[in-house]
């Protein structure tokens, strides 16, 4: 069945407004927040909803295609604690996950991070999502909720059949808490971590796409040489093809 209504959660957020840009074209979107977005999104029908609530991302879900999840604890996270990211990125999750089997919903497409695997001390770079990791000490509440997330979609993928596909964007450009790329002085391994929010978009809109994965999860980083985590699965999978890779900035090999 071909995709044609999707519903993007966390609509309010940086990230949701490029991928709205990118699907609302050729899609018929819902959107869904805690929080009614400030950007006037014309004729796009809007449903507030919590999503630690299951009856309200439930009902939000009734006669969707698909569903593009982006909530989580992004801003001013750090000294929250332990059990509010359980609430809305575990619980939030499963309760997405949940509601789309109990309304039919083909495909999940959802939002992770690089994050949620950090990388395993010596292993090869630039980094494959299957490939060892290991968490740190800074910023595990996030790391590790994001990580179960991806265990939730999982779940869901092989016990029901949901198609579930986890995009892990770098560090996003302009969202107001990173200051941006600038080079290192001194190179020792691929260190280039930033993503474009349209190539992330353009990443979702392949996500959706695809007919030929029916669960994966891909890195969407910046197309350079000295990303640091691999993009070119995303590519020769769903087709990604980064185009705003920062040319000004000289790729430094290690
Ligand atoms: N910003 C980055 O650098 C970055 C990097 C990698 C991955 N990500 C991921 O991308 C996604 C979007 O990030 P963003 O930067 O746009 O964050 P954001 O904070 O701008 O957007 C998150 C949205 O979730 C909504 N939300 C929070 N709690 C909710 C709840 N209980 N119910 C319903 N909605 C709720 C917020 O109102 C907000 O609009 C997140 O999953 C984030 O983890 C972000």
């Amino acid at each position: 069945m071909p995709i044609e209504k999707i519903l993007i959660t966390g609509a309010a957020g940086y990230l949701a407004q490029f991928i709205i840009d990118r699907l609302h074209t050729s899609y018929q979107l819902t959107l869904t927040d805690i929080v009614e977005p400030k950007k006037d999104y014309d004729g796009i029908p809007f449903i507030q909803a919590d999503v630690t609530h299951a009856s309200e991302i439930e009902a939000a879900c009734v006669d969707q295609d698909a569903v593009v999840h982006t909530v989580a604890l992004v801003r001013e996270r750090h000294g929250k604690p332990n059990t509010l990211f359980a609430d809305v990125m575990v619980k939030g999750t499963w309760n997405v996950a949940e509601a789309c089997v109990r309304q039919g919903v083909q495909k999940l497409v959802n939002i992770s991070s690089i994050s949620a695997c950090p990388p395993a001390p010596g292993v090869q770079l630039p980094y494959q999502v299957d490939k060892p990791f290991r968490f740190g000490g800074g910023d595990l509440n996030y790391a590790l909720a994001k990580y179960l997330g991806e265990q939730i979609g999982l779940a869901y993928h092989q016990a029901h059949g949901l198609k579930v596909i986890h995009i892990r964007p770098g560090v996003i450009d302009g969202d107001g808490m990173n200051p941006g790329p600038s080079a290192p002085e001194t190179v020792t391994e691929p260190w280039f971590v930033y993503v474009d929010p349209r190539d992330v978009a353009q990443c979702v809109a392949r996500a959706i796409e695809t007919e030929h994965v029916n669960y994966g999860a891909y890195n969407a980083v910046a197309g350079r040489s000295d990303s640091r985590y691999d993009w070119k699965q995303a590519k020769q999978d769903l087709g990604y093809s980064p185009e705003h890779n920062w040319d000004e900035i000289p790729v430094n090999e290690p």
